[in-house]
């Protein structure tokens, strides 16, 4: 099932959430400006904010006018804290292109790309302040507080080989799966949705989340970097204990052992061809993906709770796509 497919039965929730985000983009600060458009207007697959709209619709979000804008808005915040931890994780990770054209790090540097992560954070709890729920404000204040743990506790695994599963499961629970997390929570909250409905959400959204992430782990050894729009080979480069490696570390032979711990220690791209061939011939890839099929289905089984409608059935197909995609 294809992205724009599964965004069918909220293309009209989505057009809006792109008006909001655009002319809430605005700053009179021509450098803010300069590159908050240059990193939204390069795309991306718009996912946290679909799954955020689709999860309202799921839980009986009203049809009001005024529903549907409260929706967009509560969606466009969580793509702007997402963009906002793009612009610092590409700074963290000295990476050069995102979305197809140059990191912003690259174009304008680091202080840029840091101060104007700032602004969107800020801005999105503006936004957040006048949808004037405080139930949406703690969990997202919650949600922001884990991802930057979560960035730090991976820069503490770094170039640590003996870096656990339980380790990085906490890591990417806490970097990417908790903003799909609480971006489906708010949903619910927004819809007034009941707290079984509300629970169901976000354990979704944690399931997802979590999925997405093995997949980008696994994609980050083998994807093509065209269809991606990033290099790969960006986390072998930093050092990044991800699970594929930490499979082919507990089941490669002493040699291969010893090749996977120095790159690790090490970090570069020296040796990434030995360690892509060691990584396969362990099965860490099929490990990974596995383990994120594993996610999928509990994201499934979550969305059990809810009545049957076309907008469930999207978020079904959307964790689908999570463990499917190239891209
Ligand atoms: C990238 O997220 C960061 C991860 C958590 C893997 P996406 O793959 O959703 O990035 P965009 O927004 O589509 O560029
Ligand atoms: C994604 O981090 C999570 C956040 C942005 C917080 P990664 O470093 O794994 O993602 P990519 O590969 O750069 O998109
Ligand atoms: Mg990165
Ligand atoms: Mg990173």
């Amino acid at each position: 099932m294809s992205l724009d497919s599964i965004k069918q039965p909220v293309l009209a929730q989505l057009a809006t959430v792109d008006h909001v985000i655009r002319t809430r983009l605005a700053s009179d600060v021509v450098l803010v400006n300069q590159v908050a458009e240059y990193i939204i207007q390069s795309g991306g697959k718009r996912v946290r904010p679909l799954v955020t709209v689709l999860a309202g619709q799921a839980c009986g979000q009203p049809s009001s006018p005024q529903a549907h804008e409260r929706l967009a808005s509560t969606a466009a915040v969580v793509e702007f804290i997402h963009t906002a931890t793009l612009l610092h994780d590409d700074v963290v990770d000295s990476s050069a292109l995102r979305r197809g054209q140059d990191t912003a790090n690259a174009v304008w540097g680091n202080q840029a790309s840091v101060l104007v992560g700032d602004y969107l954070y800020s801005r999105a709890f503006e936004m957040m302040v006048e949808l004037g729920s405080m139930r949406v404000m703690d969990v997202m204040a919650s949600a922001t507080n884990k991802i930057a743990e979560g960035e730090v506790l991976q820069l503490m695994n770094a170039h640590d080989p003996d870096t656990t599963e339980a380790r990085y499961f906490d890591v990417i629970y806490r970097k990417t799966a908790k903003l799909f997390e609480s971006g489906a929570q708010i949903a619910a909250i927004i819809a007034n949705a009941s707290p079984e409905h509300e629970r169901a959400l976000a354990d979704y959204g944690k399931y997802l989340g979590t999925a997405f992430q093995l997949v980008d782990d696994v994609l980050d050894y083998r994807a093509s970097a065209e269809e991606m729009g990033k290099n790969l080979g960006d986390d072998l480069a930093e050092g990044k204990p991800t699970l594929p490696l930490i499979h082919a570390l507990k089941h490669g032979n002493a040699g291969q052992q010893e090749i996977i711990r120095s790159a690790i220690e090490h970090g570069g791209l020296e040796s990434i061809a030995a360690v892509t061939q060691i990584i396969e011939a362990t099965g860490g890839l099929k490990y990974t993906a596995d383990q994120a099929r594993h996610q999928t289905d509990l994201a499934i089984k979550a969305l059990t709770a809810l009545p049957d409608s076309n907008y469930k059935q999207s978020l079904h197909d959307l964790a689908e796509f999570a463990v499917k995609r190239s891209y």
